[in-house]
């Protein structure tokens, strides 16, 4: 890859070159800069912000003007890596609202936006992608349904499952789409749909045929120890060492 800044063109081209694509969220100015430095190519503002650094029980709480919020901070540190958002739940139902909320992300700072879901979807996609801003989409285990679904399941182990989200992936791809995620896939299927679309699959939780990988960073350096998925691997304890820093720091002040 170039030197250059990173657009969703570069991205898609490491699938025809066979680069892996690693991605990770950030929802701050300091996050950002770290993964950027990092030679991290997608970094992404994840309405799991909602859950691990707003408190929330899952994203179905977040809003536009917290989205906005986030991604104005994580622009801030201007990264050569392609910034993307998620838009929030209920905030891409209609083409209308998808392509306004879209907008509203792209003045805050995002460099793409990311939508839940696949051909029911489609007409918002069509919307994003015709106001000329890149969309990457998000099939499998959809955390923004996770209450109609009552948990977070995995995707593509029935028959019917695993057509709808080939069916999902090609229709995304032919609207538009520059990426999708698949989140909790069933691996087989992860690898056939990467297989058979022409844009590269960004996998979480979905094995490792994807055309790349996406991950929480908070999961990833264990800066959220109160749950861990269980695929994740922490590379890093740093809540242990903050918390270790910081009383380390109390036993200085309280020692007389
Ligand atoms: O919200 C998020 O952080 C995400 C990624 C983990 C794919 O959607």
């Amino acid at each position: 890859m170039s030197s250059g800044k990173i657009t969703a063109a570069a991205i898609r081209a490491m699938k025809v070159r066979g680069e892996k694509i690693a991605a990770l969220t950030a929802c701050d100015f300091p996050m950002t800069k770290l993964l950027d430095e990092a030679g991290i190519p997608l970094i992404l503002v994840g309405d799991s912000l909602g859950m691990v650094v707003l408190g929330y029980p899952d994203t179905t709480h977040v809003t536009m003007t917290e989205m906005e919020h986030h991604v104005r901070a994580a622009a801030r540190a201007k990264p050569r890596a392609l910034l993307g958002a998620d838009l929030p739940y209920k905030s891409y139902g209609t083409p209308a609202d998808a392509g306004e909320n879209a907008k509203r992300l792209v003045a805050a700072g995002a460099e793409f936006v990311k939508a839940e879901g696949g051909r029911e979807i489609i007409e918002p996609v069509r919307a994003i992608v015709s106001a000329g801003i890149p969309f990457c989409g998000h099939l499998g285990m959809l955390p923004q349904h996770v209450l109609e679904e009552g948990g977070y399941h995995v995707k593509g182990k029935k028959e019917a499952e695993h057509q709808a989200l080939l069916e999902d992936a090609k229709a995304l791809a032919d609207a538009g789409a520059f990426a999708i995620v698949l989140e909790l896939v069933t691996p087989p299927v992860a690898k056939e749909i990467t297989a058979r679309i022409p844009i590269p699959t960004i996998g979480i939780g979905s094995g490792d045929d994807c055309d790349g990988q996406i991950l929480v960073t908070l999961d990833l350096v264990g800066l959220f120890p109160w749950f861990t998925p269980r695929f994740v691997k922490p590379r890093a304890a740093c809540a242990a060492e903050i918390k270790s820093a910081v009383a380390e720091w109390k036993n200085s002040i309280t020692v007389i």
